[in-house]
């Protein structure tokens, strides 16, 4: 549950002292313009259950931004990245954060997921076209009035119950990502998704026309939820249960009872990956499962790399003979085994969960992590070795007898290629 800050008191004073200072400077310049500034969004809703502030800042002018801009510029020589088609911008400055600054608008949605069309209005549109209340909350910047709170929509109660509540109910036709979103903040930041915001979520899936989303925009909003750190086996009951989601990326998509067993068993490989500091790319994996069955056509369809695309698409854990597993020699064991990705083994692993090579499988990722063989190509030049193919098939030697115990060192790697040489 969330832990508040006093908001009865200066909130500014629990900003980052040159944050603090610059924000109050720009306030003090916009109101020289009869304009007013405005702390909004997550970073309140963050400092207020007491998340340090380091991420960029997100302020809101009411008045004109590029005269703001121009006027800052004038003055102070800051530079700026104006956008006129979205009143948006940003302020160059020296102490490394960036400053994102937008003038109040109200979007108007050509038709569901488009970009918006944007038009000037006062900071209560701007708040009202948002996605929750806990990211309606503002702190005034202006002089005298620096530091108030303003909350129109019962955000600081939503905040404090832990509830996300959806500011309206076109607000998902409006943007269906913002479905993603929430589900996002209720497993990463422990909100919970309230009734009602359930049930809009669910409609608006069922209404929406998905051919007019873009999947980049959904693989962006899916990438942060896919490639945390956290467990996430909460997205599997969340899913299977009320919001299918992933309709989003797929209109047919179907979640049956065991693609949930192998996404939660997948997570507890995952977990045990993370344990070991495999640097397994999760999002992968947490799509593969997924998406198991797909055509081949969609996932190439998808913004991934080409790499993963072909993991993906290839499939090769399906075909891992089982008897690798039971190869005596160490190294001729490591040799097989290299030869597929890591996320093509924690596939295999989450797919054959019940096996008892899960075990092999982390001992052997951990070795391809930490193994390092203790001479370099020159010293096999040095010994006389031509450059070419030969230099990498004496290093695997090398490797293969420490794989067996017999080299520890680079003096006994060197006697041991001495004496084959
Ligand atoms: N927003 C929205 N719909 C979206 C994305 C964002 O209404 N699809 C609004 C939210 O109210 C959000 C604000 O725009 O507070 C700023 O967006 P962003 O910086 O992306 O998100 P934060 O809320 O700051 O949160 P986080 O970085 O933790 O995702």
């Amino acid at each position: 549950q969330a832990s508040f800050l006093h908001y009865d008191s200066d909130l500014l004073d629990y900003l980052p002292q040159q944050r603090r200072k610059l924000l109050l400077k720009l306030a003090k310049e916009a109101s020289l313009l009869g304009y007013n500034l405005y702390l909004v969004g997550g970073q309140v809703r963050d400092l207020l259950i007491n998340i340090p502030l380091n991420k960029d800042l997100d302020i809101l002018l009411e008045g004109d931004l590029k005269k703001f801009f121009v006027h800052l510029e004038n003055k102070y020589g800051y530079q700026y990245d104006y956008n006129n088609k979205f009143s948006t911008g940003f302020l160059h400055n020296q102490y490394g954060f960036s400053i994102d600054i937008a003038s109040c608008r109200e979007e108007k949605y050509h038709f569901p997921g488009s970009l918006p069309l944007v038009e000037k209005a006062d900071l209560f549109s701007d708040l009202f076209r948002r996605d929750f209340t806990i990211n309606t909350l503002v702190i005034d910047l202006n002089p005298g009035r620096s530091g108030i709170l303003y909350d129109f929509f019962g955000a600081l109660n939503d905040l404090k119950n832990g509830i996300l509540k959806v500011m309206h109910d076109y607000s998902f036709r409006d943007d269906p990502l913002r479905i993603l979103r929430g589900i996002r903040f209720q497993i990463l930041k422990d909100f919970k998704l309230s009734s009602k915001t359930i049930e809009i979520s669910q409609r608006s899936l069922r209404n929406y026309d998905y051919h007019k989303l873009a999947i980049e925009r959904v693989f962006t909003e899916l990438s942060y939820l896919f490639k945390s750190k956290q467990d996430l086996s909460q997205f599997a009951s969340v899913l299977l249960k009320e919001i299918p989601v992933l309709k989003l990326i797929k209109s047919d998509f179907e979640f049956s009872s065991s693609q949930k067993s192998n996404f939660l068993r997948a997570e507890k490989l995952l977990a045990q990956s993370r344990e070991n500091s495999l640097g397994v790319n999760h999002f992968l994996v947490r799509l593969m499962i997924l998406f198991y069955n797909s055509k081949e056509s969609l996932i190439k369809s998808w913004p991934l790399s080409t790499l993963e695309k072909k993991i993906f698409v290839n499939k090769i854990w399906e075909n891992i003979d089982f008897s690798i597993f039971e190869i005596k020699d160490p190294a001729l064991k490591y040799r097989r085994l290299e030869f597929f990705k890591k996320e093509e083994l924690i596939m295999f692993a989450s797919l054959n969960f019940e096996s008892d090579y899960i075990e092999e499988i982390f001992k052997h990722l951990k070795r391809r992590e930490t193994l390092k063989i203790p001479i370099s190509g020159h010293d096999l030049l040095d010994l006389g070795v031509k450059q070419g193919p030969e230099i990498k098939k004496y290093l695997l030697e090398v490797r293969d007898q420490i794989l067996r115990h017999q080299i520890e060192n680079r003096e006994e790697a060197l006697t041991y290629l001495k004496k084959i040489l």
